[in-house]
């Protein structure tokens, strides 16, 4: 039986892979900043056939209770077996450029957070010499573009360090996952104008997540054609992609 913490529990797509696993009779340690809708997750996941739902409210900006909550998790579960991170928020770019302070908050919590709880499941994972560490990333970190480069920057800066970070867990049998979905339909994205065809459902993101994880990919585009899409987008020389408007 797998014993899982979520980071994030409470997203739109972490909770679908939560139900992919609680399918198959996962324990989790939950941790979001509401406690209300937690329990409601906790609840959910039980009733889909998952074992102890245990839950913890944190904001991953308060960075100094990071340990707390890693300590709490593993008197929960005993090891970790998949430690997914997927909190995240999408900020506003056009907001962002006028005030730094609003592009740092942005940067706080989709990197700064994001890579203190990587250093302190790196250790815990590299301890105990297996598991699974899951990170989830953007599609939108492979290329700064002018419509959201704040956002880009923070998920770019996960990525390269997931990339060394999975270097240095592999030589301890830990494996390290970037998940790097495009458009998915979540709360995140309400509201904005993104091409229907581009955007995919939580549920089949999650599927693709929760196989991608079984099958040790190291890094893993949601869904798969977002790969491609990216390689040609990487590929378009500086000259011209400075004068698109993407
Ligand atoms: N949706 C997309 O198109 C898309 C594309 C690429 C990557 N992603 C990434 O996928 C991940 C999951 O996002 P989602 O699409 O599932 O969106 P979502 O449903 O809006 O989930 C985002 C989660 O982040 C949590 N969060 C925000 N600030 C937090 C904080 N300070 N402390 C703790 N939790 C905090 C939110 O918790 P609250 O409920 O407490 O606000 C929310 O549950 C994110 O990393 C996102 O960047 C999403």
């Amino acid at each position: 039986m797998k014993r899982i913490l979520i980071i994030g529990a409470n997203s739109a797509i972490a909770t679908a892979c939560a139900r992919e696993w609680a399918s198959q009779g996962a324990s989790f340690f939950l941790v979001a900043r509401h406690p209300e809708k937690l329990s409601q997750t906790a609840a959910d996941l039980v009733a889909r056939g998952a074992g102890a739902c245990h839950t913890y409210a944190l904001d991953v900006t308060h960075l100094d209770a990071h340990p707390a909550m890693l300590t709490a998790g593993l008197d929960a579960l005993g090891e970790i077996d998949i430690a997914l991170i997927a909190h995240g928020t999408l900020p506003d770019q056009a907001a962002c450029e006028q005030n730094a302070t609003l592009a740092v908050t942005a940067f706080t919590l989709n990197a700064t957070a994001t890579l203190a709880l990587l250093t302190l499941l790196a250790n815990q994972f590299e301890r105990q010499r297996h598991g699974t560490l899951a990170v989830i990333t953007s599609v939108a970190g492979d290329r700064g573009r002018p419509s959201n480069y704040v956002y880009g920057s923070a998920k770019a800066a996960v990525s390269t360090f997931c990339e060394g970070l999975q270097a240095r867990l592999f030589k301890a049998g830990v494996h390290l996952i970037d998940i790097r979905p495009g458009f998915v339909a979540t709360p995140m994205t309400q509201g904005l104008p993104l091409p229907a065809a581009l955007v995919a459902q939580p549920d089949a993101v999650a599927k693709r997540i929760v196989t991608g994880i079984e099958r040790q990919v190291d890094v893993l585009y949601a869904p798969a054609f977002w790969a491609l899409i990216m390689l040609i987008i990487r590929t378009i020389p500086g000259v011209v992609f400075k004068r698109l408007s993407l």
